[in-house]
């Protein structure tokens, strides 16, 4: 029987144990496999996940690291810029390890602005704010969303600069029907667990088109290795495991199915919100998959305290942009972004996962509602 005194279900932010559950015999069964062979780092599961992989986002190849982060600096190591302190430029609004991959490639990272309403990496702002100095462009497909990646492939094109693609929050996203791959040589992809694709732990992959910077990923993923234990170069420790490879094997056949849902429950919320005053959702780019959905809130804070004393948790992402983190101050040389700046005051993650029940979309809309009408 339900009592009146007890507290509303709460609504979590993300939930992967649907996921688990309904997986559950396939996992098991592909760990048992793996403690069968007694091989745990680059085999067979491995290599097949990253063939399928490469397949299901339609590259012509795949290579698998141990993060999102090792992918970023090793697609800037792979196009030769490793410890050569030249520029990188990027969004200062995404995951700090964005700029971290650009540090550990020992490289310069520098920052444009964003668009206000997708907020998404402006190309305008990159192109009036590369130099001579600028080695490589990094848009992030931030939210799920696809960058416009035609300007930018013409734009790195024209500053002879390499374009690596931030894709770690959008896994399946296309950009006007093509792969990824088809704008650039590098496309970096994180397995984090609660990404559009995640495994149960740390991972990660660069996705390419050609062939040798497949290779060249490769061997210095795993230490530039060759076969007598010399290091040919400078090069990383980050391969993917075999255990998180089973996983992802078993993950990856519902990613499509997946994305669908997180449309589907992203059309919810838009149409549940759709005239609310105080609430302004982010503009979405055809072809999104929907890692988080954003919007700007006027008094977030206030609405974040009023949905969580309802049971609704929320998220920030990103409340402090990079070019006011510590880690990315480098002389004071950083220029005000003030498109960035405002989002990092306004905005807020609404919970959505595959899985989450239309009701709980509905309920935690109305709670959105009920704060901007001023009702208790
Ligand atoms: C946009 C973006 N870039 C890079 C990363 C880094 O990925 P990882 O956590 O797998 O190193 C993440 C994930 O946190 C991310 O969301």
């Amino acid at each position: 029987m339900v009592s009146f005194l007890q507290p509303p279900a709460q609504i979590p932010f993300t939930d992967l144990r649907p996921l688990l559950r309904e997986t559950e015999a396939e996992w098991r069964g592909a760990l048992a496999r793996v403690f069968e062979r007694g091989r745990f780092i680059l085999g067979e599961e491995f290599a097949a996940f990253v063939r399928e992989f490469a397949a299901e986002t339609g590259a012509a190849h795949a290579a698998g690291v141990g993060s999102g982060t090792a992918a970023l600096e090793l697609c800037l190591r792979a196009a030769g810029l490793g410890g050569s302190g030249r520029e990188v430029l990027t969004s200062p609004l995404t995951a700090p390890f964005t700029g971290l991959a650009i540090l550990a490639a020992g490289c310069k990272p520098r920052f444009a602005d964003i668009e206000r309403d997708s907020l998404l990496l402006s190309w305008s702002e990159v192109a009036s704010r590369a130099t001579t100095r600028t080695a490589a462009i990094i848009p992030v497909h931030l939210y799920g969303q696809p960058c416009d990646m035609r300007a930018f492939a013409r734009l790195a094109r024209g500053l002879r600069a390499v374009l690596v693609q931030d894709a770690c929050q959008a896994h399946g996203a296309r950009c006007g029907e093509r792969p990824l791959t088809a704008f650039s040589p590098y496309v970096a992809y994180s397995f984090y667990p609660t990404k559009n694709l995640g495994c149960l732990g740390d991972g990660g992959a660069v996705a390419t088109d050609r062939a040798a910077a497949a290779a060249k990923v490769r061997l210095l993923r795993d230490g530039a290795r060759t076969a007598n234990h010399v290091s040919r170069e400078p090069a990383v420790n980050a391969r993917l495991d075999e255990l998180q490879a089973c996983f992802l094997r078993v993950f990856l056949p519902r990613l499509r199915a997946r994305n669908e849902q997180r449309r589907r429950l992203a059309a919810l919320y838009h149409e549940a919100l759709a005239g609310c005053s105080g609430i302004e959702p982010v503009r979405q780019c055809a072809g999104s998959v929907y890692h988080l959905f954003v919007v700007r809130a006027q008094r977030r804070q206030r609405l974040r305290k009023y949905l969580e004393q309802r049971g609704v948790a929320t998220a920030v992402h990103y409340p402090v942009p990079l070019h006011l983190q510590p880690a990315f101050q480098d002389g004071g040389l950083h220029p005000d972004l003030p498109e960035a700046e405002r989002a990092c005051r306004e905005i807020v993650s609404l919970p959505l996962w595959p899985g989450m029940a239309d009701g709980d979309v509905l309920r935690a809309a109305e709670c959105v509602r009920s704060f901007y009408a001023g009702r208790p």
